[in-house]
């Protein structure tokens, strides 16, 4: 992965709670986040004694490369998302400026424990569909706008290794959201649903508290006999 290709946008631990519906239990249980990104999840997880493990490609890059790239594409992201305000909903930010201060007290927060982090193993370079993990290694694998997401992007073929590869490492998976960019549901949900029957994976689709992006407001929820 090229670093002039890294868009950096990283959520907090408040809206995975509310995207997974994440309950105290769940918070308990080892948890992988696969394309936890910028995130804050991890950091503000582990300073309240809990486990999570992060893998993304982006963790090839240094503290001070990641920064860098952050700062050279606020503007531009901010833009992109005045332009796209319509696509969301304003409730739970009241504008694109206070967006852009949460994502970047995420992202911060994410730069602040990075360097500590990736020496303890919690920032793992890694990509879906293969992960370095054993079976049944994570209670829990959280997938935040990455899979489905980016639909027009991803293949089908990769959508099944990866969600496979998922459940191979964790006892549940869950992914938010099931719709692409264009707010319409990803054309290989149902390809997926298929999949997991046939396989004998459990799958409920859950609408949740969390409704930023039109139209994405459902978790998949997958587990695995
Ligand atoms: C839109 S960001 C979401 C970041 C974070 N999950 C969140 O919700 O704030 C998508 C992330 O997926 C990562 N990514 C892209 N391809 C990936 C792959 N094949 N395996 C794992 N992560 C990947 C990107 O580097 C990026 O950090």
């Amino acid at each position: 992965m090229k670093l002039d290709h890294v868009v950096p946008w990283g959520r907090t631990r408040s809206e995975y709670v509310n995207m997974f519906t994440l309950t105290d239990a769940d918070l308990a249980k080892k948890i992988l986040g696969i394309g936890d990104g910028p995130a804050s999840f991890n950091a503000e997880m582990t300073a309240d004694g809990y486990s999570v493990t992060s893998v993304d490609p982006i963790y090839a890059f240094s503290a001070e490369q990641l920064k860098t790239r952050i700062s050279d594409t606020y503007d531009v992201v901010m833009k992109q998302m005045q332009t796209n305000a319509e696509h969301y909903n304003w409730t739970a930010f009241r504008d694109v400026d206070e967006l852009g201060r949460e994502r970047m007290r995420a992202m911060n927060q994410f730069l602040d424990d990075y360097e500590e982090g990736k020496q303890q193993g919690r920032y793992q370079t890694g990509s879906l569909p293969v992960l370095p993990f054993q079976n049944r290694s994570f209670g829990l694998a959280l997938c935040s706008h990455l899979l489905f997401l980016y639909s027009d992007q991803l293949s089908e073929s990769f959508h099944l290794a990866a969600i496979q590869e998922l459940i191979r490492v964790a006892d549940e998976v869950r992914i938010f959201p099931l719709v692409s960019l264009n707010g319409q549901l990803s054309p290989y949900l149902d390809r997926v649903l298929v999949y997991c029957k046939a396989a004998g994976i459990r799958s409920e689709i859950e609408s949740v508290n969390y409704h930023f992006q039109k139209g994405a407001f459902q978790v998949l929820r997958l587990t695995s006999n």
